[in-house]
């Protein structure tokens, strides 16, 4: 009884102190792969930015990512008109908030605030709640008011969780998923939709990491060069002075 007790009152003050507390899968994003930040950028448009701008990030930009202009027209622009312009979103802030009582934030530097692997996983954890406003909800980030905006590729869920203790007094929880309908998609592939879409907003939070990691390189070995020749020149002048 006591146990039991404990285990009710243990719950959700550690549910607090670790926000969901739901282990985080390790999102195997690679920065470098275009035809996955390509890919991510499609379903981004597509999926999310019926609700969320990333209005940091223009259009034309995609062409870092191995993109031509008509291809980015063709494929990924429905909500703008010119490729200069940015990624923004038709609905307001006020019509987002009398919809879902929050706005959709805009997503641009999401990925710095919330992390890859938190994205990943929170992208993967929709369930169906018929508790929530929604119909949907998640075990990332409970009681988020945002609907699952890909479960057709992932089709219906369901997520339960049950506490159980042990004879020595160990709380330990489980964690059970339950596919409900199937999507379009299996677990793999809606794995790797789920990663080209956390690799692509990565970029979107910063978009010259690559390139500013490239110049690092090539200022470091400008400064190499001048050093050496600083120290010959150094040798010169201090020749006959000694
Ligand atoms: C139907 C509208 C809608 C669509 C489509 C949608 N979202 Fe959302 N999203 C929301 C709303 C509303 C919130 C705010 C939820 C809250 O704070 O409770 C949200 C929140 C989020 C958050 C959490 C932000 C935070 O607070 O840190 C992330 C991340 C996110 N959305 C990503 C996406 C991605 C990626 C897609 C595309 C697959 C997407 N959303 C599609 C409405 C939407």
């Amino acid at each position: 009884m006591k146990n039991l007790l404990a285990a009710l009152l243990w719950l959700p003050a550690s549910l607090l102190a670790a926000g969901s507390g739901y282990p985080l899968d390790h999102a195997p994003i690679e920065p470098r792969d275009l035809v996955s930040l390509q890919s991510g950028a499609r379903t981004f448009v597509n999926y999310c930015l019926n609700c969320h701008s990333a209005q940091y990030m223009r259009y034309n930009r995609l062409s870092d990512l191995g993109l031509t202009e008509p291809q980015i027209r063709d494929n990924l622009m429905f909500a703008a008109d010119k490729v200069g312009e940015t990624m923004k979103v038709a609905m307001t802030a006020k019509d987002g908030k009398a919809w879902f009582g929050v706005p959709p934030p805009d997503l641009s530097v999401i990925a710095r605030s919330r992390g890859a692997d938190w994205l990943y996983t929170y992208l993967r954890a929709f369930y169906r709640d018929d508790q929530t406003a929604s119909g949907w909800n998640n075990a990332v980030f409970p009681n988020v008011a945002m609907p699952h905006a890909l479960w057709k590729l992932q089709g219906e869920r369901d997520y339960e969780v049950v506490a159980h203790t042990d004879k020595a007094g160990h709380v330990g929880i489980e964690r059970n998923w339950k596919q409900l309908t199937p999507g379009t998609q299996g677990a793999i592939e809606y794995d790797r939709t789920v990663r080209d879409l956390v690799n692509f907003l990565v970029y979107v939070g910063e978009p010259a990491a690559q390139s500013r990691k490239a110049i690092g390189i090539v200022v470091l070995f400008v400064l190499g060069v001048l050093y050496v020749f600083a120290y010959a020149m150094k040798k010169a002048f201090w020749k006959d002075v000694r």
